[in-house]
C-alpha cells in the first residue's frame, strides 16, 4: 500500500519506519530542514534504541522515502497520516497550529485527487478535533466533503519513548476513530495484515478515540502520584518499604504491577501534556476533573520532596557538591522534556550547590538546556568523585554498577539519596557502610 505519513516526529518516524519494513511503500513528510537533511542521511533526530538500523534499511530498500513536498507525494498514495505535534500553551490547553497548517496543506493537495483518500489524525487530540477543526480545514481547502469525497479517521497512538519499536510492532490494543465507515473498514484491514490478527482492533467515533488516549495517560500518572503518596507515607512508618508495598499491590490482578514505581515522578513529553490538556478540556466542559487536577500537583510536590531530603541531610546546600545521576525523564532516551532530573538542578542551582552530573544519553541534550551552570562527568564514578551527596535522579541500568565501596572511596561524604529505587538496601554493605536514603523507605 502506498502511504504518506506527515510529521517526522516520534510517532511519526517510528510509523513510517515500521510501516516500510512490513514492506509497504511510504513518503515521511518533514518540513524543518535540519530534521529533513538528518533524516535523508539516515539519522533520526533524537536518540531511540533499534531505530537508526531500522531507518538505515528502509531507506535503503526504498521502501521509505523522505521529502518535504506534500503536493508531490499525497496523491500517489491512499492514505495520510497525520503525526505532527500538538504541544501545550502555558495554560495547559493544546497548541493546535502545526495541525491545522497540515490540514489545510492536505486539504489543498486532496482537491486534485480523484480516489476516495484517507486522512488519519495520529496526533494526540482532544475530543471533537478530527471532526472539528481537522475536517473543516480539510473540507474548506479541498472543496470536497468528508465521508464522501474523503475519508477521515483518528487513531491514537500509544508508544514509549526508548521502546518505540517494540510498542508499534506489539500493541496491546489498536483504536480506530472513524468518522465514516469506508475509512475504519480499510484501517482495520491495514492493521489485520499488519498485526496478523494479535492486536485487538476496536472502532469507535472518533471522539471516543481522541479520549482514550487522555484517559489512558491521565489514569497512568494518577497510578504514579498515587504511589509517590503512599512512599510520602512509608518514609514515617518505622521499616515500611513503598517497593514492597507496590509489589504486594500489583500481585492483585485487579490493580497490576506496572506504574507503581515510586520516586522523582513523571516527566518527558506526554504524561504531564496530557493530564494538562485534559484538565483544561473538562474545566471548559464544566467537568472539571480534579483528581487529575490532584495528580498533578502531586507530581508537582516530587522535587520539593527531594530538595527536603537533601536539607536533611545537608543542611544548607550552598556551596554543596551534589551528584547527580542521570538527566532525562527515563532510562534508554536522551529526552529530558519535563525531566525531573533538571527540573531538581535549576533548584539546586537557586540554591547555589555545586552540580556534577552524568547520563550515559542525554548529556547534550541537558547541555543545551544547562549550559555552563553545571558541570559534566565523562562516567557514573567519575561523577561522585569529592561529592558531598549523591541523587539517582533516572534509574539508568548502569548505575546499579557502583557498589558501596565506590561510594565510599570516591565520596567526600558517602551519602547517597535513592530517588529511583536502584539499589537494593537490603545488601548490608549499602545500609552499613553508606548513608542511604530512599524514596518511600525507612530504614
Ligand atoms: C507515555 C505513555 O506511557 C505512552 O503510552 C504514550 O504514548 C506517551 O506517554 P513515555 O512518555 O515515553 O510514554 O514514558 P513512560 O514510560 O510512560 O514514563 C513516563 C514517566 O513516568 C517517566 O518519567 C517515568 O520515569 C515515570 N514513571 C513511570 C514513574 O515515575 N513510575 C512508574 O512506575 C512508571
Amino acid at each position: 500500500m502506498k502511504i504518506t505519513v506527515v510529521g517526522g516526529g516520534n510517532v511519526g518516524l517510528v510509523s513510517a519506519c515500521c510501516l516500510a519494513d512490513h514492506g509497504h511503500q511510504v513518503a515521511l513528510v518533514e518540513k524543518d530542514h535540519v530534521r529533513l537533511s538528518a533524516l535523508k542521511r539516515g539519522r533520526p533526530p533524537f536518540y531511540e534504541p533499534g531505530l537508526e538500523d531500522m531507518l538505515g534499511k528502509v531507506l535503503s530498500d526504498k521502501t521509505l522515502v523522505v521529502t518535504n513536498e506534500l503536493a508531490n507525494t499525497l496523491p500517489k498514495s491512499g492514505i495520510t497520516f497525520v503525526c505532527v505535534g500538538t504541544p501545550s500553551m502555558r495554560d495547559g490547553s493544546q497548541n493546535l497550529s502545526q495541525l491545522s497548517r497540515a490540514a489545510k496543506e492536505i486539504g489543498g493537495c486532496l482537491s486534485a485527487v480523484k480516489d476516495f483518500h484517507i486522512v488519519v489524525v495520529r496526533s494526540s487530540v482532544l475530543p471533537g478535533t478530527a471532526e472539528g477543526i481537522v475536517r473543516r480545514s480539510l473540507e474548506k481547502a479541498s472543496g470536497k466533503v468528508a465521508g464522501v469525497d474523503f475519508g477521515l479517521a483518528m487513531q491514537p497512538e500509544f508508544l514509549r519513548e526508548g521502546s518505540a519499536i517494540y510498542d508499534s510492532l506489539n500493541p496491546e490494543r489498536v483504536i480506530i476513530g472513524e468518522f465514516d465507515k469506508r475509512s475504519g473498514d480499510a484501517l482495520e484491514a491495514l492493521y489485520q495484515a499488519f498485526y496478523n490478527g494479535k492486536a485487538p482492533i476496536i472502532r469507535l467515533p472518533t471522539s471516543s478515540a481522541e479520549l482514550v488516549k487522555y484517559a489512558s495517560n491521565a489514569f497512568l500518572a494518577t497510578k504514579i502520584s498515587f504511589i509517590n503518596e503512599i512512599a510520602n507515607l512509608c518514609e514515617d512508618i518505622s521499616r515500611a518499604d513503598v517497593a514492597k508495598i507496590a509489589e504486594c499491590m500489583g500481585l492483585d490482578s485487579r490493580i497490576g504491577p506496572k506504574y507503581l514505581n515510586a520516586g522523582l515522578g513523571f516527566g518527558g513529553s506526554c504524561l504531564r501534556k496530557d493530564a494538562s490538556a485534559l484538565l483544561d478540556y473538562s474545566n471548559r466542559k464544566g467537568r472539571p476533573l480534579n483528581l487529575v487536577k490532584e495528580v498533578l500537583r502531586v507530581n508537582d510536590g516530587r522535587i520539593r520532596h527531594l530538595l527536603k531530603m537533601l536539607r536533611h541531610q545537608l543542611g544548607n546546600l550552598r556551596g554543596k557538591r551534589i551528584a547527580i545521576l542521570g538527566l532525562s525523564f527515563k532510562p534508554g532516551t536522551d529526552d529530558i522534556r519535563e525531566a525531573p532530573a533538571i527540573k531538581l538542578i535549576r533548584e539546586l542551582l537557586k540554591l547555589k550547590a555545586v552540580i556534577v552530573a552524568y547520563d550515559p544519553a542525554a548529556i547534550s541534550s541537558a547541555r543545551a538546556e544547562l549550559g555552563d551552570s553545571i558541570k559534566y562527568a565523562g562516567s557514573a564514578s567519575e561523577c561522585i568523585e569529592k561529592a558531598d551527596c549523591c541523587v539517582v535522579a533516572t534509574e539508568w541500568p548502569e548505575f546499579k554498577r557502583l557498589k558501596p565501596e565506590d561510594f565510599l572511596a570516591r565520596m567526600k561524604r558517602p551519602i547517597v539519596i535513592d530517588g529511583r529505587r536502584v539499589y537494593d538496601h537490603e545488601q548490608e554493605a549499602f545500609s552499613r557502610k553508606l548513608r542511604y536514603v530512599a524514596i518511600g523507605l525507612n530504614l
